[in-house]
């Protein structure tokens, strides 16, 4: 029997239809999720905006549940109620963080393998600010091109929440990080955050930004590209590839990568590859592995989280505007 009474009706984001952000619909009568065996039913209190969010709202992605939608892949907040054998053994009141489906709403019902307990000495803005992110970007320098020590990598959007926090991770790794961003006051936060060099490909005097990249190398490109940007970037990507190289597309901030003849590779024998976090966290063992070294790495100071700016669960429109401006640096989140 719960401690913990849960209303019959909660607040919720819906999407109704495919569209720009003015089709996120504030609601306050959604019936509360169905708890199924297996699941835990978490009250949410911050819900991270990803990008991701975007793709599932206009339909680059399609959406998995059919509509309307409720965006979202991860939130803190606490446990309100266990369904099922529970061998995780979660309890009502555990503060926990969770990567799943509808976060934009006040309670989501996830599979308790996709939900870790907080450490104590993390907030919950600091956990969820972290945690897909932060999981995605070890996931990138750990499996996607595992980076060595003394190479050169360049990262896109680097004063984005992803990169921002590549950066710090990869400085730590000793490479030598070049990253791109928007702007000087962009440039100048990916350099404290760990960019050896920044570019701002965005300005339109002086070299282009693909001949910037070669100057700093000497013309011999970059050992592994991070392009999260996708449309924009991603023939320059492959053209500072160096020779026996790597590019890592990860995203499609400005729209998808097109289809192209993989016969471009052959000039330096580059490698690509597309990546995605979800692959790397299949199993339980998987997610709570990269979910403890993310959640550790805040912990211990080493990995800044940078939030941009809470909004309230209402301008979830705003939010998202914000995002696809390119208005934003670091992480958004929502407060349920
Ligand atoms: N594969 C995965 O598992 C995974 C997981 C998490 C995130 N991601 C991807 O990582 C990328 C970054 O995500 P994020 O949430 O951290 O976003 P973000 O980097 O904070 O925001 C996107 C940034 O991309 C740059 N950008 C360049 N062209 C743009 C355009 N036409 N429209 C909008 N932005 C543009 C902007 O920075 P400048 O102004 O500096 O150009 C903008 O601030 C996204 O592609 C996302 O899908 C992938």
């Amino acid at each position: 029997m719960s401690s913990i009474s849960i209303p019959a009706k909660m607040k919720a984001i819906l999407v109704p239809q495919h569209g720009g952000a003015d089709v996120l619909q504030y609601t306050e009568s959604q019936p509360q999720p169905k708890l199924s065996d297996g699941q835990v039913l978490v009250k949410n209190n911050f819900a991270g905006v990803n990008f991701i969010d975007t793709y599932f709202r206009t339909g680059l992605y399609p959406p998995p549940d059919g509509f309307p939608i409720i965006l979202g892949q991860e939130a803190a907040g606490t446990v309100a109620k266990v369904a099922g054998s529970n061998p995780l053994g979660f309890k009502e009141g555990d503060r926990v963080v969770w990567i799943f489906r509808g976060a934009y709403a006040e309670y989501t019902a996830v599979p308790e393998d996709r939900v870790v307990k907080i450490p104590a000495e993390l907030s919950d803005e600091h956990a969820v600010g972290g945690f897909l992110m932060g999981m995605t970007a070890l996931s990138l320098v750990k499996e996607a091109y595992p980076v060595k020590k003394g190479d050169t990598v360049l990262v896109h959007a680097a004063a984005g929440g992803m990169g921002l926090l590549l950066c710090q991770i990869l400085r730590d790794l000793d490479v030598t990080v070049i990253g791109t961003a928007g702007g000087p006051e962009k440039c100048a936060l990916a350099k404290q955050n760990g960019a050896t060099h920044v570019i701002d490909y965005k300005s339109s005097s002086g070299p282009s930004w693909v001949e910037q990249v070669l100057k700093l190398t000497d013309g011999k490109g970059v050992d592994c590209t991070f392009d999260g940007v996708g449309k924009d970037t991603w023939e320059g990507s492959l053209e500072v590839a160096k020779r026996k190289s790597k590019v890592v597309y990860f995203g499609n901030a400005s729209g998808a990568v097109p289809p192209f003849n993989i016969a471009k590779l052959s000039a330096k024998n580059v490698s690509i590859m597309r990546s995605t976090l979800m692959n790397y966290i299949v199993t339980r063992e998987e997610l709570e592995d990269y979910a403890t070294s993310v959640l550790d790495l805040i912990k211990v100071g080493k990995l800044n989280i940078r939030i941009h700016k809470t909004y309230p669960l209402k301008d979830a429109v705003e939010a998202h505007n914000d995002l696809e401006g390119r208005r934003t640096t670091g992480k958004l989140l929502l407060k349920i």
